[in-house]
């Protein structure tokens, strides 16, 4: 296992560590003595310390040391502002940027790119800039949607890679554990920290028999969603196992694989097979299929592993599904299809078919949803609704453009669109129904929820397998069954569409197409980021200031919050995701959601100096401008929805010094010390309701040491009696020192530069 191959062909350097895997694989080993679980080898393959570690499913925090970061464009922006603000030179773990997330569908593929490229540009170049800066590779817009550029270049079986998108997962269909996180934890692993996460459960699905007829990978995930729910998966790794698990492809278990984040799981994995070994080949790395299949015995579950949950699926019994509406897990067999549709009055007539996506457009979905195509064209029909192909790649592109079948989509009446995103993620100029129709359309995507493709509440938007979109655009109605029903012909006769086959793999090999890859050059020190200082999409991050040594003493309360103070009412989405990458211009969301415990209103908080009213941001600003540094009180489990970073790095930015809650969630108070906040919580509960919003309290910062209280003395604005009351919080030593200089990024500089 000492072989030295490389981890992609993209990179000189960086190498398949098995050996290192299966050293820290036989600690643990000897430790727990019983048998694992593939999604166990992986994790704990990359265990910070393997001798150490904790390591109970479902409880303990893993400290983990990943081989990869990927990040999309619209979560890269402050990643790397991130980064950067450390001060290191290159990242300290190999890394992507894959620009797929920003390109709106209108016309098609060359002009909707070229549009992308100029509307986008500040962002593009500083995206291309400071990776070529920080030795990160960027894939260029136009290059493709980030899951399939992994699969098709990066994956590799037994590896464990972060990435900045929930669909990450994706690689599972090569067997790398994939997880989708916030960018925190991204930045934590470029700059080198371990990246913690929560031991996870292991869902085993075990899968028998053989697909045949219209049955295709997306039916087991859209099987298993129906199954499990959007929440069934939540803390927990799905692990495919059993004889079945051969009979897919590569890219049909990387579409299994993906969307499994619909049902909340943390990834879902294959163990490494032939038809993983024939992908690799196939995208030219023999060599690591070859590296794979001496270190095979461990990429695989152990004899006898156990599962959390373990749930059986005969493929040779598995219908096709369609999935939705508004929700990924409604799922429906084709069987109960049109009864289903009757029933609950959904929009008959199908107004679009969209084929594509990170989920969905790998070389066997584009050949199979082409011979249906072909075969409705050989009885002189064609596509009854509007029909978009969004290719996963250019590779993918290049080649069904090569091979035909992106001809035959154009034929049957298909828009081909840029590879990227487009209308998954909402960049859709949708113009064939008004905001507020009810309608349908119908998709190889994975995801459904309300607007999400077209941003209209009243869109029925369906997932299922791209050869039923095509079978369904043909029809033009959702009340079609392909299995049992008849289509009419050109003539008048009726006819029923074949069954669909198509080549998993091209039989000549793959074209690439343009070349899209911005590999970082040799010398990067004379590269400078390019950010305009007068943009408000994008702005340079100062390194926070360092503690000054002291207590804080006579300091305000800026908000008090009642009640459920989610990472949404922290830092709201929708239009502000337009300043992702523009800390100060994004801070002006601070806290406006959170409601003021005093008047039951959000965003009207009273300024101490001027007594009057104001917004949050607002009056953070006033305070900061004067030098007054300020709390805010929380409720229970403050913090409380998703990883994003903004939380609380708008806190920090605006002046901020310590969150005082009843609780947090984890993640959010993990993230306010790498920022270089205090997130402490009352010993007592019943504290939070004795301070009063216009109360000024004393922090006894001094006192700070792991696994000490530290006191709050309250100083009431009633003019009643100054008392004390106690802190507690979670710092460890290495948390302290991120505090004392001013956040993690900063002592992740310092170390570097010693
Ligand atoms: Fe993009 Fe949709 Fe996948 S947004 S990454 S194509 S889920």
């Amino acid at each position: 296992l000492s072989r030295k191959v490389e981890m992609t062909n993209w990179e000189k350097g960086h190498y398949i560590n098995y050996k290192k895997m299966n050293e820290n694989l036989n600690i643990v080993r000897g430790r727990l003595n019983r048998p694992l679980t593939y999604a166990e080898k992986i994790l704990y393959s990359h265990l910070d310390d393997p001798h150490g570690q904790e390591i109970e499913r479902g409880s303990s925090y893993l400290k983990l040391r990943p081989d990869r970061v990927a990040c999309q464009d619209a979560t890269a922006q402050m990643a790397i502002l991130q980064f950067m603000s450390a001060g290191m030179d290159s990242v300290a773990t190999p890394t992507t940027v894959h620009c797929d997330h920003l390109i709106e569908a209108q016309v098609g593929g060359v002009k909707d790119l070229a549009r992308a490229v100029d509307i986008n540009k500040e962002v593009y170049d500083f995206l291309s800039t400071s990776c070529a800066k920080y030795n990160i590779g960027f894939w260029r817009p136009g290059s493709g949607i980030i899951h399939q550029i992994i699969l098709e270049n990066y994956a590799f079986p037994g590896a464990l890679m972060i990435g900045t998108d929930s669909h990450t997962p994706n690689a599972g269909g090569l067997g790398m554990a994939a997880i989708g996180v916030g960018g925190a934890d991204a930045v934590d692993v470029m700059a080198d920290l371990p990246w913690e996460l929560k031991a996870p459960k292991v869902i085993g699905v075990k899968l028998t028999g053989e697909m045949s007829g219209w049955t295709s990978a997306k039916d087991i995930i859209l099987k298993v969603a129906g199954i499990l729910t959007v929440k069934g998966g939540t803390g927990a790794i799905v692990e495919y196992h059993g004889p079945g698990t051969n009979t897919l492809s590569c890219t049909g278990m990387g579409t299994i694989c993906n969307m499994g984040a619909e049902i909340g799981a943390t990834t879902s994995l294959f163990p490494f097979n032939d038809r993983m070994y024939d992908y690799l080949a196939a995208t030219k790395r023999t060599e690591i299929g070859d590296f794979a299949r001496e270190y095979a015995a461990e990429l695989r579950e152990d004899e006898g592993a156990e599962y959390d949950q373990l749930i059986e699926l005969n493929l040779s019994e598995l219908e096709p599904y369609i999935n939705g509406p508004f929700t990924p897990d409604l799922a429906t067999p084709i069987s109960k299809w049109k009864e289903a549709v009757k029933t609950n009055k959904w929009p008959e007539e199908l107004k679009v078919g969209l084929i594509g996506s990170c989920t969905n457009s790998s070389y066997e979905d584009m050949s199979r949803a082409a011979n249906i195509a072909e075969d409705a064209m050989s009885h002189g029909v064609k596509a009854n609704s509007l029909f978009t192909v969004t290719p996963g790649s250019e590779q993918i592109r290049a080649t069904i453009e090569r091979d035909g079948q992106l001809k035959t989509f154009e034929e049957f009446g298909g828009m081909v669109l840029a590879n990227a995103c487009g209308p998954c993620i909402g960049q859709w100029d949708r113009k064939d129904v008004k905001k507020g129709e009810p309608n349908s359309i119908i998709s190889s995507y994975n995801r459904n929820f309300t607007g999400r493709n077209d941003a209209n509440p009243a869109t029925h938007a369906f997932v299922t397998s791209p050869d039923l979109v095509v079978a369904m655009t043909i029809a033009g109605t959702l009340n079609f069954n392909p299995l049992t029903d008849t289509l009419k012909d050109k003539d008048g006769n009726e006819f029923k569409l074949k069954p669909p086959h198509g080549d998993g793999l091209p039989r000549n090999g793959y074209d690439p197409g343009q070349d899209t890859y911005q590999a970082p050059p040799a010398d990067r020190s004379k590269v400078s980021v390019a950010v305009s200082p007068t943009s408000d999409r994008l702005q340079i991050l100062e390194p926070f200031k360092p503690w000054d040594g002291k207590d804080a003493l006579d300091v305000p309360i800026l908000i008090k919050a009642q009640g459920k103070t989610t990472t949404d009412h922290i830092s709201m989405a929708g239009p502000w995701l337009k300043y992702r990458g523009h800390l100060d211009n994004i801070s002006n969301n601070m806290l406006i959601g959170a409601i003021n415990a005093e008047n039951g209103e959000a965003n009207k908080v009273k300024n101490f100096k001027t007594k009057e009213y104001d917004a949050v941001p607002a009056t953070a600003r006033d305070y900061k401008k004067n030098g007054i540094p300020w709390v805010v009180i929380g409720d229970w489990n403050y913090g409380e929805g998703s990883s994003r970073e903004h939380a609380a790095l708008e806190p920090r930015h605006l002046g901020g010094l310590a969150i005082i809650t009843r609780s947090f969630a984890r993640i959010h108070e993990t993230n306010l010390k790498k920022q270089g906040m205090l997130p402490l919580v009352f010993a007592d509960p019943a504290d939070y309701d004795k301070i009063q919003p216009e109360d000024k309290v004393d922090l006894l910062i001094t006192e700070l040491a792991v696994g000490k209280p530290m006191t709050l003395r309250v100083h009431p604005h009633d003019g009643s009696s100054t008392y004390d009351v106690k802190l507690v919080h979670t710092f460890n030593e290495g948390q302290i020192e991120w505090f004392k200089n001013g956040s993690a990024l900063n002592t992740m500089a310092k170390k570097a530069a010693e």
